[in-house]
């Protein structure tokens, strides 16, 4: 067992922060960025990330067919896509399919739009089906630490459209536990505060509440993540020893 102190400003920042209309974007910096792929080298995510994902595309035979569309948005980036879908569509289509500039979790650099290659890719809404290589994705995506972020019938919670092309890095046994318990990252912090979760064969996974200016964290020995979830606390993620 070891002990570490984490600050307070250490909420907002980490691989599992939530970034929606009520929890907008506080932390100055995105991650270690980089090109999604070698073919869309303006497109730019997390650098963890792009490995994943480009393993994950490989892995459902999704090399020709799938396509990045929008990764790591700055913020004046969003307000420009905001301007230009608001005079174009209008507010009601606008809140349901653009986050609020300074909301967007493209601007954390762990977003990703996915689209099915096409002559014409709709830049807001692209078509990422449910079937085919798409679907191969999808099914496999958790396992790469990804979750559809937008889901049907979760919109009340995300405040957003379903939206099955924007998918969310956040690591393999976060997706893999809110995957098979049904859960969007809004409904995933109190699902974690209930009791600490695990996977068979995965790391133990628990909630630390922030303390206030200090939080002093109790983390089990062998190798560990811990992430604030920009809300009120801290996701530890805990491997053990490695072998
Ligand atoms: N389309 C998502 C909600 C965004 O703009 O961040
Ligand atoms: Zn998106």
């Amino acid at each position: 067992m070891k002990t570490i102190v984490c600050k307070e400003s250490q909420v907002r920042d980490g691989p599992l922060v939530l970034v929606n209309q009520n929890h907008p974007l506080q932390s100055a910096s995105a991650g270690r960025l980089g090109p999604v792929d070698e073919n869309y080298p303006h497109i730019l995510v997390e650098r963890q990330m792009a490995r994943l994902l480009t393993a994950c595309i490989q892995a459902a035979g999704g090399g020709r067919e799938i396509v990045p569309v929008s990764g790591w948005r700055s913020r004046a980036e969003q307000q420009r896509i905001w301007d230009e879908t608001l005079a174009g569509e209008g507010e009601a289509f606008t809140r349901q399919y653009v986050a609020l500039p300074g909301c967007s979790e493209h601007q954390t650099g762990l977003a990703i739009d996915l689209g099915k290659a096409a002559p014409v890719i709709d830049f807001i809404r692209p078509a990422f089906p449910y079937d085919g290589v798409c679907g191969t994705f999808r099914r496999l995506a958790a396992r790469y630490g990804f979750i559809e972020r937008y889901g049907l019938g979760k919109e009340a919670v995300t405040g957003i459209a379903h939206e099955p092309w924007h998918f969310r890095y956040v690591g393999a046994p976060h997706a893999q536990l809110m995957e098979e318990n049904g859960l969007c990252l809004e409904e995933y912090t109190a699902f974690l505060r209930q009791k600490p979760r695990r996977l068979p064969d995965g790391p133990q996974v628990f909630y630390v509440p922030c303390a206030g200016t200090e939080t002093i964290i109790e983390l089990p020995d062998g190798c560990c993540q811990v992430s604030g979830d920009n809300v009120e606390g801290f996701i530890v993620t805990a491997w053990g020893k490695l072998a």
